[in-house]
């Protein structure tokens, strides 16, 4: 039977293990909201790590794990704690993320990290041909997985294998540091399709594969050897139905209640994202902070609330942007913080989806403002979560989705005054304007929702592959 599988590092489901028993939470992050979100609707079966560390020999709990993941058409590739060390937190997470997202600084090259990558590649690789039937169509998700459409080629000749990254592909410029760039870019043209969010990805990709690998491309087709590979894009979407459908549920708006007895009338802008150090919080903060001194009229009338979701946590860069964030939040508290009122609301955790969107359909603005993201789909449920038209996205030039929304007030987020400036821009905007700019946002959102950028993508890739069988 022709199943869609869908393999990404993550699954939908992380599993904690307390005290013998199993308990099971949703992830966070685009990849496992976006594709969460559609997955059931497929014949599919979503395979990747659980994030549970269990031994090698402990059949008993693997078959216990497996059993429960089949409930949610999920199946495991385990990873040692060696591997989470050396492929999740090493290459992947200080290679491949901060190259990828221009943190050169950040970046280290490590061989046997690289080996290691390789090395959970192919076990990804392994189990999907343990699974696949032969009709599968197999979909593969993100930058920790890049050499596995070329392994899996080398299995499965025939093979319908699609490919989507998720954070951005780097100009050819910062692309060529990477030492295995090569294998990295062979990897990917094991698909018959590589897609992208944005038409700058697609160029960088490109340029990249004729520089280093010395292919032409046309048109976006990519001829190697015997086969063509074809780069597009597909900028990711978000379950709009369920954003917009859930701000009237009582449980919102219960939430919602609750919020507003504890912030009054105050105005409340709302920062939330993954800590990453790619989401720019700390220049947000200071650019707060340097609105209130500026604009001292505005203190004690606006709260700024800052939801940061604890990630990658075993990684030093992101253990000193902890500590660097509370401690401008201290700061910045400690200098305008009046008896009734404090500045910034700070939350370190994960947000249950209604308490979520509660915070969106609270706040007057949403401040977005990463330094460099592939797509961020925040900005596009804050919209979504919107339906009488008021509330203002202030939105960062250097996200995914700032091609998409160009009637958020769009800012370069290293520019303090202009960040400055369009916080009090969008506090003072009216509200037949906001209503206006956000119709339009929303009705590109709706129309090109996260089924639709799924369904676009399955089926470019069967175009893809029916093209490819012609040619041969
Ligand atoms: C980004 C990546 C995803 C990843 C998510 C959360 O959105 O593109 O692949 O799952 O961040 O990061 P984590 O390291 O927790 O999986």
């Amino acid at each position: 039977m022709n199943r869609l599988l869908i393999v990404s590092n993550r699954l939908p489901i992380k599993i904690t293990k307390q005290k013998g028993d199993l308990s099971f939470e949703r992830t966070a992050g685009g990849l496992a909201t976006g594709v969460g979100s559609f997955y059931k609707s497929y014949n599919s079966l979503w395979i990747g790590w659980p994030a549970v560390n269990v031994r090698k020999n402990n059949l008993e709990e693997k078959n216990r794990i497996c059993a429960a993941l089949r409930e949610e058409q999920c199946h495991p590739v385990y990873l040692s704690p060696y591997d989470v060390k050396n492929y999740y937190d090493g290459f992947c997470n200080n290679t491949i993320w901060p190259l990828f997202h221009y943190f050169n600084h950040l970046t280290e090259y490590d061989n046997h990290q690289w080996k290691v990558y390789k090395k959970v590649n192919e076990a990804f690789c392994e189990t999907i041909v343990e699974v696949a039937n032969p009709d599968d169509t197999i979909w593969v998700h993100d930058y920790h997985l890049m050499l596995l459409p070329q392994m899996l080629r080398e299995h499965l000749p025939n093979a319908e294998i699609g490919f989507f990254l998720h954070i951005p592909f780097p100009s050819y410029e910062i692309f060529r540091l990477l030492p295995w760039r090569k294998e990295i870019l062979e990897g990917l043209l094991g698909a018959d399709l590589v897609g992208f969010h944005t038409y700058d990805y697609i160029r960088h990709f490109l340029s990249s594969v004729r520089r280093i690998l010395g292919y032409e491309h046309s048109l976006g087709e990519v001829v190697t050897g015997n086969r063509v590979v074809r780069a597009d894009m597909f900028p990711m979407g978000i379950d709009y139905q369920q954003f917009a459908g859930a701000v009237s549920e009582p449980a919102v708006q219960e939430e919602i209640a609750r919020a507003r007895g504890q912030y009054g009338d105050r105005k409340i802008i709302l920062s939330f994202d993954r800590l990453d150090y790619t989401k720019g919080i700390p220049l947000r903060l200071e650019a707060f902070d340097a609105f209130l001194e500026k604009k001292p009229e505005y203190r004690g009338k606006v709260s700024f609330i800052l939801v940061a979701v604890p990630s990658r946590t075993a990684i030093e860069h992101y253990q000193a942007l902890k500590q660097q964030i509370d401690e401008l939040v201290g700061r910045i508290n400690g200098k305008y913080a009046t008896t009734n009122w404090v500045p910034v609301h700070y939350f370190y955790n994960y947000l249950p989806f209604e308490a979520l969107v509660a915070n969106y359909k609270l706040a007057d603005v949403a401040l977005v403002t990463p330094i460099r993201d592939g797509m961020n789909l925040m900005a596009k449920e804050f919209v979504a979560t919107k339906t009488d038209g008021r509330g203002v996205l202030i939105l960062s030039e250097m996200a995914g989705a700032a091609p998409e929304l160009g009637e958020a007030v769009i800012v370069n987020p290293n520019d303090r005054e202009a960040v400055v400036e369009a916080i009090e821009t969008a506090l003072t905007m009216s509200e037949e304007e906001q209503t206006e700019r956000n119709r339009i946002m929303q009705k590109r959102l709706r129309r090109y929702d996260v089924t639709n950028w799924a369904g676009d993508f399955i089926n470019r890739l069967d175009d893809a592959c029916l093209h490819q069988q012609t040619r041969s």
